[in-house]
């Protein structure tokens, strides 16, 4: 997953036109980055590995040009080096490209025999080569290169290219990576996604696949894959983009953990009239199975909905991994319901989990936070949370909105299936309103995570235990840790624990107990006696006046004991803010661990 960005217009900053615009995209990859700008009527190239700041210590600043491209990248093919950065320039054409070229080796072999070298790792050169042999071969209009080229390529592609006999254009085409199209005065420009245009405008296209754009200055042409003109519609951005600064916190994970509490309120006040949440929520009394597809923490916001619909919809939920869900052998008819969580609404696993149950025929249903974005906009039902732009790659807010919009689909399916009243959903509707003020009590607790912190920043293996929904907030509670401090931790169902796992479990190992369940409480608190009779030094996360006495764990955390519902949105709190401390302590990069990316485009 790469984030591409282009400009042409007005001859202004190549710093304003491509590298600020970039960095709105680097949460898509930052392991090198580069751009292509003309100057002097030829194409200039520079890129460097390692972060946009280090590009930009290697450009003047007052270079001023009409038209560029930029890439940012998560690296696919070849490591992360200053040669397999993009843009990539091969004969008289330059690219940037986000997607995997899957047929790349059996092109890069066709186009050696035509006599073409290759100075990198990548499947982007050989795709900049294939667009040059087509230029040679036909010397079509650039518009033909590009249909024809559409042709040869397998995989997934968006990209931006420059010919070298028009350096007044950019074309820019698709295949399943997204592109937008930004419509600005005097200039235009393409991107992964709107977050890199609003610097110039809020006007912006969504480029399905196959589509060829020839953009210049003054104007913006749309093709099919057929090279018939066609028409698109102009969206506008509706959000304040402007929100993308840190506001004063050390880092955008802490400010948008912060947010919580508004952005709960902003999602759940859509729903609090009951009528309001008849109108907006799918009627779902045909279904009699339901299925779960999603990635990481989305996946993990499904296994919350999962025991919480089999519980009170009494309903089979199953919760699969979209990269398993994609290839697997598949149960389901007319009467399944499949249900997709996208925080970016662009992961390709899961938007191929997505195409295969349509393919079949079955029900969609997307929870997803960015408008517009693919899964948005090719699910049969679409339920947006509003977490607003999400930045650091660790995802807290959208998370929590994923397991409110579960908790809200839970009260429509026991309604539907006749279990509750339309009384009785009012009444619940209104129970969750009080939630945003006990997030922000426990946010509010910020000292005491941080004393937990110290605790554990030091330790190499933390594990996670609960049962059934307590179960799947240890495993959300341990991504976290994982993902922003690189302490290695797992998550474990806690009567699992014995067969064969507690061997691991020596003098002081840390072990992160979490009891929000008051029906199995008991059971945990014999695992949590099991683990501490072997030395652990146990952090319980449980509710209110359920257990007091610390002869059960070293450190207690107590949320408020609200319901079934709300008592796991509060748990995370905790478990969100405690990986933050201790990824502080150990100095990493929160905002943009190692090896991330915030939308995994790529399979
Ligand atoms: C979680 O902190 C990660 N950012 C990651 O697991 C993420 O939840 C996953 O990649 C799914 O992304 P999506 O919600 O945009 O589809």
């Amino acid at each position: 997953m790469c984030g591409i960005v282009g400009y042409v217009g007005k001859k202004i900053s190549i710093q304003k036109s491509l590298i600020d615009n970039l960095k709105a995209l680097e949460y898509r990859g930052y392991d090198s980055s580069g751009i292509a700008y003309v100057l002097d009527n030829k194409v200039n190239i520079v890129k460097k590995a390692g972060r946009i700041s280090n590009l930009e210590e290697n450009i003047k600043e007052d270079i001023v040009s009409n038209l560029g491209i930029a890439h940012t990248r998560w690296a696919t093919h070849g490591d992360a080096t200053d040669i397999n950065s993009h843009p990539h320039k091969v004969g008289k054409v330059t690219i940037v490209h986000n997607g995997i070229i899957e047929n790349y080796l059996e092109l890069k072999s066709k186009l050696i025999k035509e006599g073409y070298t290759f100075q990198s790792a990548t499947d982007t050169e050989v795709a900049c080569a294939l667009l040059d042999y087509l230029k040679k071969q036909n010397n079509n209009n650039n518009l033909e290169v590009i249909k024809e080229f559409q042709t040869y390529i397998e995989g997934s592609y968006a990209l931006g290219i420059i010919f070298d006999d028009d350096l007044e254009t950019l074309y820019a085409t698709k295949n399943d990576s997204p592109l937008i199209i930004g419509l600005g005065k005097e200039e235009n420009l393409i991107a992964s996604d709107v977050s890199a245009i609003t610097n110039f405008t809020k006007k912006y296209v969504i480029i399905d696949n196959k589509e060829i754009i020839k953009l210049s200055k003054d104007k913006v042409l749309f093709y099919n894959n057929k090279l018939q003109e066609i028409t698109k519609d102009i969206s506008e951005v509706n959000w304040n983009i402007d929100n993308q600064d840190k506001c004063g916190y050390d880092h955008y994970m802490l400010k948008e953990i912060n947010e919580e509490p508004l952005v709960f309120r902003n999602t759940l006040n859509d729903f609090l009239n009951v009528d309001d949440f008849l109108t907006k929520m799918p009627n779902l009394n045909k279904y009699n199975k339901i299925h779960i597809v999603a990635c990481g923490s989305a996946m993990h916001a499904g296994l919350i909905g999962k025991y919480i619909m089999e519980n009170d919809a009494n309903i089979e939920v199953l919760v699969e991994v979209a990269s398993e869900y994609r290839y697997k052998k598949v149960f389901y008819d007319e009467k399944t319901l499949v249900i997709l969580i996208s925080q970016s609404g662009e992961t390709a696993d899961t938007i191929a989990s997505l195409r295969k149950a349509k393919a079949d025929g079955i029900d969609t249903l997307g929870i997803v936070n960015v408008v517009s974005s693919t899964i948005a906009r090719e699910v049969d039902h679409i339920l947006y949370i509003k977490a607003g732009v999400e930045v650091a790659v660790a995802t807290t807010k959208a998370y929590l909105l994923q397991v409110l919009m579960l908790i809200l689909l839970n009260l429509k399916l026991q309604y539907d299936r006749d279990l509750i009243t339309k009384d009785k959903l009012q009444e619940l509707l209104l129970d969750l309103k009080k939630t945003p003020n006990y997030l922000q009590e426990l946010i509010t607790d910020e000292k005491k995570y941080s004393a937990i912190a110290k605790k554990i920043y030091q330790d190499e293996d933390i594990f996670f235990i609960g049962r059934g929904i307590d179960y799947a907030i240890g495993m959300e509670g341990s991504l976290k840790l994982k993902e922003i401090s690189y302490i290695h931790s797992e998550a474990y169902q806690a009567g699992e624990l014995k067969h064969g796992t507690i061997s691991l479990i020596s003098d002081k190992t840390k072990v992160i107990a979490i009891i929000t369940d008051k029906d199995i409480y008991l059971k945990t608190i014999s695992n949590i006696k099991e683990v501490k009779a072997r030395g652990a030094y146990v952090i319980l996360i449980t509710i209110d006046d359920l257990i007091n006495d610390f002869e059960f764990a070293n450190e207690i955390i107590k949320v408020k004991d609200i319901n079934k519902y709300i008592n796991p949105l509060l748990a995370i709190i905790p478990l969100q803010l405690i990986s933050y401390e201790v990824a502080k302590l150990r100095n990493c990069d929160i905002d943009k661990p190692r090896n991330l990316a915030k939308s995994v485009t790529v399979e």
